[in-house]
């Protein structure tokens, strides 16, 4: 090789002190126990394609893994009065966000015709039964019970997600946040029915609009607003890309779970976490 290649200078068996033998010592493989993850892909069909499907969807329940670990530890955090350790997780959060919307594009190099090959094999199952999408909705606070329906064969799935649905998401954190700074906060808003989603309500309006009107002075609660609003953002474009990618893959179909497919998947767009924040930036 010509002295002047850089791969000259890389030569990996030429490193000493590599470690070789671990049939005492953990491996890499045993740590991450990649013997369950890598032999988790199980196509049903002969499709070339179904692989990709598989795994951007595993790849992305992992990521919804990772985010509901942060977003539970930072709605702990908040709720122990300290916010700027949350941030940092709640940064995680949107950074793994913008991860999951880029794989769209992965997801998108399948045609119509190649998503038909396997589509049989699917048969109900579909993102409707995603019960780690389901966890981080209920924990941003878009919650409904009906849609626990499709858990209630796994009764300690159906438990988790009831206490999920009975406990305080994000934002209720937030609101409750802002109540022991001293916003006057409708009582009605901090004992609200949790098992419903957030509408909007006057007195958070009000609260917010405080806070951006005087950032300096509450620049922590101004802070965790703006993660708010980039968590909001991003999950819509996730929405979205989701959305427009079924779209261009099966059209005006119904989804394989049953539902309206495309105009469903469009309805879900309207849906927001934390409306207040939005509607402060038209009346500052
Ligand atoms: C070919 C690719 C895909 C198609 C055609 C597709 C289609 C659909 C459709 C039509 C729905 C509406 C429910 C139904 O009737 O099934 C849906 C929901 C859903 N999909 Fe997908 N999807 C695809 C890929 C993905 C991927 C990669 C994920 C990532 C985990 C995902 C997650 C979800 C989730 C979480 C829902 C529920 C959304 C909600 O309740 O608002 N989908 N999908």
């Amino acid at each position: 090789m010509n002295q002047e290649t850089p791969n000259h200078y890389f030569d990996a068996a030429a490193e000493t002190g590599v470690h070789t033998d671990f049939s005492r010592a953990m491996s890499y493989g045993a740590y991450l126990q990649l013997d369950k993850i890598l032999t988790a892909q199980h196509p049903l069909s002969d499709s070339h394609d179904e692989l990709l499907f598989i795994v951007m969807h595993q790849a992305t329940e992992l990521w919804l893994k990772l985010m509901l670990h942060e977003v539970r530890a930072a709605q702990g955090l908040i709720r122990a009065d300290q916010p700027q350790p949350a941030f940092k997780m709640l940064a995680r959060v949107s950074r793994i966000q913008a991860q999951i919307i880029q794989s769209w594009d992965v997801l998108s190099t399948m045609t119509p015709a190649d998503y038909l090959s396997f589509r049989d094999a699917l048969g109900k199952s579909s993102g409707f039964q995603s019960y780690g999408y389901r966890r981080i909705e209920f924990a941003l606070g878009n919650r409904s019970e009906a849609l626990i329906a499709p858990h209630r064969h796994d009764p300690e799935l159906a438990a988790e997600l009831e206490e999920a649905l009975n406990s305080p998401s994000l934002y209720d954190d937030a609101i409750r946040l802002l109540a022991r700074r001293g916003f006057a906060i409708d009582p009605a808003v901090l004992n609200r029915d949790l098992r419903r989603s957030w509408t909007s309500d006057p007195s958070v309006l009000a609260a917010w609009r405080e806070v951006y009107r005087d950032t300096e002075r509450h620049w922590d609660l101004y802070e965790l607003a703006e993660k708010l609003v980039d968590i909001e953002d991003w999950f819509q474009q996730w929405r979205f890309r989701h959305m427009k990618t079924v779209e261009r893959i099966i059209g005006m179909r119904q989804g394989t779970g049953g539902s309206s497919g495309v105009a469903y998947l469009k309805r879900a767009l309207d849906f927001a976490f934390f409306p207040e924040l939005w509607a402060l930036r038209t009346s500052l």
